[in-house]
């Protein structure tokens, strides 16, 4: 195999790995990650599907063998057949070769929460989110996001200079999502919150993200007392006054869930389109032709640059097949949502103009990110974007466009930092 630079190709790969499991497997698994991947994955993919097609043998960290699914028609396949392909990651048929400080615990380490049920109880978990998040009146959300950004803008409009991931594009989710749930405006308790999330979400060196996730729990288990005392207009009191009828334990593991599930992947939708902006000339950056720009912006990016690029993921539910592949019962599948969006097989039909949503990048199936989250996430974006634009009308990059560097994950596609400057504004 023609290896991709900074990628390995795995030999003599562990027992079990689905890529080496009999019924004529290829071998040449390939390791996912390295410094060279993270700065371009699109070479990665495309050298992939030369070799393996639509669904890749790779290694995840500690070498443990999952399937990369990178067709467009695979992944949205492996999402819609969720009695083949199915959430539970207690299927999995390699945990015997997992140790318990994997890096990806995280993402696959079971919880009770709507993200890995299946069936009725994930209809009524998810029903649950969905009407609680369609009481979110998105008028007001916008308002609220733009008051977040403004606050948040004040705080480094007077320097001239900021490094937006920190400063902006993480911070405003999260504020939103806590606020959307019912937690109070601009309080010192919120603030809290906001800092345990971020911690347990994304530590930096010298951080307590297990101490903080556990501040958090013990927060969100409050809110919802505090809320079944006292309803409000909120996800948590309408979650609570669902006649499902879900357990505060139940509500509790999936506020996280959501206030989590928003938090990463609209921060880097906003940062991804804030560097395309600012790095691309076609995007104008100035007030008059910046609102239509913005919406060509944040879509083109749900396509080429999407913030889950890849998702982990689903578990055979019994031996099949897929795109040639034999896949044992229990193997793990990973999600190529941004390969599935490059996909040559829907290009140049498919084109990232404004009107075409028909990306992955929000899944597909019954696990799909749930409606309308997509819009309100488009609504805290777009808001975000745009009040920045408008405040700070003359913004430009404070480094050159091949400095940027992006973070090193596999999972999430989002920048290491975005350092701007700008002519300093007095608030
Ligand atoms: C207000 C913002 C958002 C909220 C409240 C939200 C909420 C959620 C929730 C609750 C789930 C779990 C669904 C389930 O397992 O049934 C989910 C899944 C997901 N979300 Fe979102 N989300 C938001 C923004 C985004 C954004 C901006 C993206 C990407 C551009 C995204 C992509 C995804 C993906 C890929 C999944 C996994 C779907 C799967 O397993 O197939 N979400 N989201």
């Amino acid at each position: 195999m023609t290896e991709p630079t900074g990628l390995s190709s795995e030999q003599s790969a562990p027992p079990g790995c689905p890529a080496h499991a009999g019924g004529g497997a290829p071998s040449g698994a390939v390791r996912l990650g390295g410094l060279e991947y993270q700065q371009t994955p699109s070479q990665l993919y495309r050298s992939l599907r030369r070799e393996h097609g639509a669904v890749a043998p790779v290694l995840l960290d500690g070498d443990v063998p999952a399937w990369l699914v990178l067709g467009y028609s695979e992944v949205s396949y492996v999402t819609g057949h969720d009695e083949l392909f199915a959430r539970d990651s207690r299927r999995w048929n390699q945990w015997e070769n997992i140790p318990a400080d994997w890096p990806l615990m995280p993402f696959v380490g079971y919880q009770p929460s709507v993200l890995f049920t299946e069936g009725a109880e994930h209809q009524r978990r998810a029903g649950v989110i969905t009407e609680a998040l369609e009481g979110v009146d998105q008028f007001e959300l916008a308002r609220d996001s733009a008051r977040i950004a403004d606050r948040l803008i004040a705080s480094f409009a007077g320097s001239g200079q900021a490094e937006l991931m920190d400063a902006y594009a993480h911070a405003l989710p999260m504020i939103a999502a806590v606020q959307m749930c019912g937690m109070p405006d601009a309080s010192t308790d919120t603030q809290q919150l906001v800092d345990d999330l971020r911690i347990s979400l994304d530590a930096h060196e010298g951080d307590d993200p297990v101490a903080a996730y556990t501040r958090v729990g013990e927060r969100i288990q409050r809110l919802v007392k505090e809320k079944r005392e006292k309803p409000g207009a909120d996800i948590t009191s309408r979650m609570l006054r669902h006649p499902a009828g879900l357990t505060d334990e139940e509500i509790v593991q999936d506020l996280i869930s959501v206030i989590a599930a928003a938090q990463q992947p609209t921060a880097n939708w906003i940062c991804n389109t804030l560097r395309l902006m600012l790095t691309d000339e076609r995007f104008a950056l100035n007030v008059s032709g910046g609102r239509l720009s913005v919406g060509e912006a944040l879509n083109e990016v749900l396509w080429l640059d999407t913030p889950t690029q890849n998702f982990i993921g689903r578990w055979a539910v019994r031996d099949t097949q897929l795109g040639g592949r034999q896949i044992r019962a229990g193997d793990c599948l990973v999600l190529g949502l941004a390969a599935a969006n490059t996909d040559p097989q829907i290009w140049p039909e498919s084109h990232v103009g404004p009107e075409n949503s028909a990306h992955l990048s929000f899944s597909h199936g019954e696990h799909r990110c749930p409606y309308p989250a997509p819009l309100l996430a488009d609504v805290i974006a777009r808001t975000a974007v745009e009040t920045l634009l408008e405040r700070l009308p003359d913004l430009v990059l404070a480094v050159e466009p091949h400095e940027l560097t992006w973070r090193p994950s596999i999972w999430m596609r989002g920048l290491a930092s975005l350092p701007v400057q700008f002519t300093p504004v007095a608030h």
